[in-house]
């Protein structure tokens, strides 16, 4: 019994030590978290995805379309390249953060569905400059919208994790959105260097 106590109270300290967890608020748009080998980066902020409005704002323009796009329900083929503006704040003047950068193509044939090729290029901060991949699908009449992360450089080498977004805003008249995002980006906590020859 009393073995048995010890050797628990031993587990119990184990769990505890590697359980150890280091948070930090790097900024109102991204904190992190370092637990055990992993490091979980937290990024909250708006996506403007302007589509009219001033010319010299617009950040995404149609570049292709099939030959069905313009009867087909969910626009299939149509084919756009952006790079939008990230903020920590809806305000499009709030302090810019990331750019998102990539292309999106209408590619069911059935439902409003997207498929997403993007990079997020952080623009500021303790992260300036590294990227980190997000593609998938993207179902656009949903209210949430689920999307993998996979891989990165920089800072995010070798990272894996999720975003999850809705719509904040939208302009009928511009057709201007505003998407807000939460992605958990999930790296090692310490950086893998090659040894050896
Ligand atoms: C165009 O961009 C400027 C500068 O970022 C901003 O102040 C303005 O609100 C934008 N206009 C629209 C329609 O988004
Ligand atoms: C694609 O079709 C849309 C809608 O008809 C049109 O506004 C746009 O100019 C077309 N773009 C290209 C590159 O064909
Ligand atoms: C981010 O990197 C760019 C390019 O090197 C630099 O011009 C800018 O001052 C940096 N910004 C911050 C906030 O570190």
């Amino acid at each position: 019994m009393k073995n048995f106590t010890i050797g628990s109270m031993l587990i119990i300290s184990y769990l505890l030590a590697t359980a150890t967890a280091t948070a930090a608020v790097l900024g109102p748009w991204v904190q992190t978290l370092t637990k055990g080998n992993k490091k979980i980066t937290k990024f909250h902020f708006y996506v403007h995805n302007l589509e009219g409005g001033p010319k010299a704002n617009t950040t995404v323009y149609v570049v292709a379309n099939a030959s069905i796009t313009s009867t087909s329900r969910a626009s299939f083929g149509r084919l756009e390249v952006f790079d939008d503006r990230v903020t920590a704040g809806p305000d499009i003047n709030s302090e810019q953060v990331a750019r998102v950068q990539g292309t999106a193509a209408n590619s069911d044939l059935h439902a409003t569905a997207i498929a997403l090729n993007t990079n997020f290029y952080i623009t500021s901060g303790e992260f300036n400059r590294s990227t980190f991949g997000m593609t998938g699908r993207l179902p656009s009449t949903e209210p949430v919208r689920e999307m993998p992360v996979v891989g990165g450089t920089g800072a995010f080498r070798l990272a894996r994790g999720y975003a999850v977004s809705t719509v904040y805003s939208f302009d009928f008249a511009t057709g201007n959105s505003v998407f807000e995002y939460t992605i958990y980006v999930i790296t090692p906590s310490h950086e893998i260097v090659w040894t050896g020859a």
